[in-house]
């Protein structure tokens, strides 16, 4: 089973003596002055001199004097620097270009052009296992090692993979990744990109006594899985491990209190957070990171038989909680609670959970942003700074203890949900109960999956979050944290 998608292969050259001659050239404009330096004719420039004085980036296809893609960068802006990247891949694959040449983009800062080249990635994905018709080709561009150092193509190429194997365990159906063959996948990914995988069974999570995810589980003929993946670099900067928790429920279907109206479509996509975890594992195995980092993934589908949880049950998690069940469609925070619980045992420095938790998220982000929530503001600032970074930008939730109160129940410790107001935050202040360490909630069932393209990101699957996490990661490597 493939599980990357990307159709492009970055080259390095050190002297065009090394390139294909039928290459097409494309030339990178940053600056209207550079135009002078080029042999244009008359229609050619004007064009170009037309797109600066309107600043709207675009890319010209011309095969006038053996040329072929001018790309218009008219401002130095990251986000608009990788949507053209995604551009020049869209308009290289539809001329069946499949030899290029990238020349010209030096004029940028460092930022817009690692953006660029992001967007290049990013653009060449297609998610295509079920399609007749398939429509990327392996497309080729030679980049001049004066540009990019052959290291930071390779870089580039593995954090968007990271991304891309997102994207794809997002998009695949839910009766081709169940919770089972969830796990079979993450541990190819973890031969495959260098991590370590521990695929703990049902017999083991009911020794455990995660009652949070034998619950969710308990009406589907799939058992669940938890996944352990470690990376642990003999370098890495910091003692305690990072670790990386994500929502794995295969499919969504709401249990008892059952999706209706069509809310139940599109909830393949309810492993998104799981998915982003195992994709930031990818890319920070593969770009040997130095840092400690370890990934927990519980794995269930959402479903019903007469064994399923109903409303007013009584659950005891993995900590001992006891939990009653007041809407069997909140139960991501029951799968993550006990997670949660698990990671206690590394003594870790900080907690992230990824997951597609609240739709109250949705509404408050868009498709725009992740919804954050935490207990150490330094931390979550510094996550804050990543995301402007990244453009996955995070917008801090309300997180008063009024919300936590809203969870109080009758008959046993917590209630798994809280009242009609604040979803995301009582969501949030529910798995806090879990930790007893630092940590950062991400809700990201706003962006995880589009119905239509926004931004950067295709419709389906985005794989936001990767770029966020490996952003916070690098830069904590290389501040010595
Ligand atoms: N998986 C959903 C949240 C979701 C909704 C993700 C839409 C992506 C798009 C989650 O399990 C859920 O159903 N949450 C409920 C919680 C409620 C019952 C408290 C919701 O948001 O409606
Ligand atoms: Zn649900
Ligand atoms: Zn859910």
């Amino acid at each position: 089973m493939k599980n990357s998608y990307l159709n492009l292969e970055l080259i390095s050259y050190n002297s065009t003596n090394n390139t294909p001659k039928d290459a097409a050239k494309v030339v990178f404009i940053s600056e209207e002055k550079q135009l002078e330096k080029h042999n244009l004719n008359s229609s050619l420039s004007k064009k170009i001199t037309s797109v600066f004085k309107n600043e709207k980036d675009e890319i010209i296809t011309t095969f006038e004097n053996s040329q072929g893609f001018w790309v218009i960068a008219t401002t130095d802006d990251a986000e608009k620097n990788r949507k053209l990247g995604i551009s020049l891949y869209k308009a290289l694959a539809k001329e069946n270009s499949e030899t290029s040449i990238l020349e010209g983009l030096n004029s940028l800062s460092d930022k817009s052009k690692n953006s660029f080249l992001e967007g290049l990635l990013m653009g060449s994905y297609e998610f295509n296992p079920y399609l007749k018709k398939k429509e990327n080709k392996e497309l080729k561009v030679y980049v001049s090692n004066e540009e990019f150092s052959e290291t930071s193509l390779t870089q580039a190429t593995n954090l968007i993979n990271g991304v891309a194997l997102t994207r794809t365990f997002v998009n695949e159906p839910p009766n081709k990744l169940d919770s089972v063959m969830f796990s079979e996948r993450i541990a190819e990914a973890g031969k495959k990109y260098g991590f370590d995988v521990e695929v703990l069974q049902k017999d083991k999570i009911v020794e455990l006594g995660m009652g949070g995810l034998l619950g969710v589980n308990q009406g589907s003929e799939v058992p669940p899985t938890f996944n352990i993946m470690t990376y642990k670099p003999k370098n890495a900067s910091n003692k305690q491990p990072l670790v990386l928790v994500g929502k794995g429920v295969t499919f969504d279907t709401g249990g008892y209190s059952l999706k209706t109206g069509g809310h139940m479509s599109t909830m393949k996509s309810d492993m998104g957070g799981a998915a982003t975890v195992v994709g930031i594992m990818a890319a920070v195995a593969k770009n040997e990171l130095p840092y400690y980092v370890i990934g927990l993934v519980p794995a269930t589908d959402n479903k019903i038989d007469g064994k399923a949880l109903l409303v007013d049950d009584v659950i005891t998690m993995m900590d001992g909680t006891t939990v009653e069940i007041q809407n069997t469609d909140a139960e991501g925070r029951l799968i993550l609670a006990d997670a949660l619980s698990y990671a206690k045992q590394y003594k870790p420095e900080l907690v992230v959970d990824m997951a597609t938790l609240t739709g109250a998220a949705a509404a408050i982000t868009g498709p725009f942003g992740i919804a954050m929530a935490g207990n150490k503001q330094e931390k979550m600032d510094e996550l804050k700074q990543a995301g402007e970074n990244t453009y996955e930008r995070l917008i801090q939730l309300p997180f008063w203890k009024e919300f936590e109160e809203l969870l109080k129940s009758d008959v046993a410790d917590l209630k798994n949900i809280g009242g009609p107001v604040g979803g995301a935050s009582t969501a949030g202040k529910f798995l806090e109960h879990f930790t007893d360490y630092d940590w950062i909630h991400l809700d990201i069932a706003g962006p995880a999956f589009l119905k239509d393209a926004q931004g950067s990101n295709p419709s389906g699957g985005t794989g936001v979050g990767v770029r966020l996490l490996y952003d916070f990661i690098k830069t904590r490597t290389e501040g010595g944290k």
